[in-house]
């Protein structure tokens, strides 16, 4: 296991309440915060809720005797803990290396506090070195990867053995690259407007506080 994630995963534990909701992120270093957290909740026979952004972390959870419930059960999730791609300074960040951004985003909105954990390699100055996700509907995808190709993104549809890789919602991910793009916010601005769409996993303005697990 990585030491840097079990760290940050570790540390993420001294924010639970000992009542609550808890958002379960996804990927690998959420997944060691939910088997953790469930290792506490068990020891410290805590009252939590749990509500999960991805299918995969939602059967962790229930297989490690977490209670998790549907999202739509809650009025409100207290702290939401969830790994990223790529974080800078400002506490932006990319996700969606997992396909679990649309999940996500949801919980995170939904959400009192959001806390990242990662290890250091996700730290950059600037975002745009890992690819930015983007979820779209299947029905007119190819025209909004041409749209994306016309703006210099090199898109790439996200693919599974050799099939294009579907989403919790059934949605296509397509990929693309943001290095050259200066301004973030305006390209997240234009893409909550493209209609096809689902979401993107440019995470503006969304992360309270970011654990940085070392060795
Ligand atoms: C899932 O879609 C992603 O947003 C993950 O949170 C992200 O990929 C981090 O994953 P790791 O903790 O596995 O690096």
């Amino acid at each position: 296991m990585d030491n840097g994630k079990l760290a940050a995963a570790k540390q993420a534990l001294d924010y639970m309440p000992n009542q609550g909701v808890i958002g379960l992120g996804s990927g690998s270093t959420a997944s060691i915060f939910i088997e953790l957290l469930s290792q506490k909740v068990q020891a410290e026979q805590l009252d939590i809720m749990c509500v999960a952004t991805s299918t995969q972390s939602q059967k962790l959870g229930a297989q490690l005797g977490l209670n998790v419930v549907d999202i739509d059960e809650v009025d409100r999730i207290d702290i939401t803990v969830d790994g990223a791609d790529e974080v800078d300074p400002d506490l932006n960040g990319i996700k969606g290396g997992g396909a679990a951004l649309l999940f996500e985003k949801i919980v995170a909105l939904n959400s009192n506090r959001n806390i990242w954990v990662v290890d250091p390699s996700k730290e950059h100055k600037r975002l745009g070195q890992f690819k930015l996700p983007i979820e779209v509907i299947k029905f007119g995808s190819h025209h909004l990867y041409r749209h994306f190709e016309k703006l210099g993104l090199s898109p790439s549809y996200r693919q599974t053995n050799g099939e294009y890789l579907l989403t919790d919602s059934n949605n296509y991910i397509i990929d693309v690259d943001v290095s050259g793009v200066d301004d973030l916010t305006a390209l997240a601005t234009q893409l909550d407007q493209l209609t096809g769409v689902v979401e993107h996993g440019l995470f503006l303005n969304i992360c309270d506080e970011l654990i940085v697990g070392g060795q």
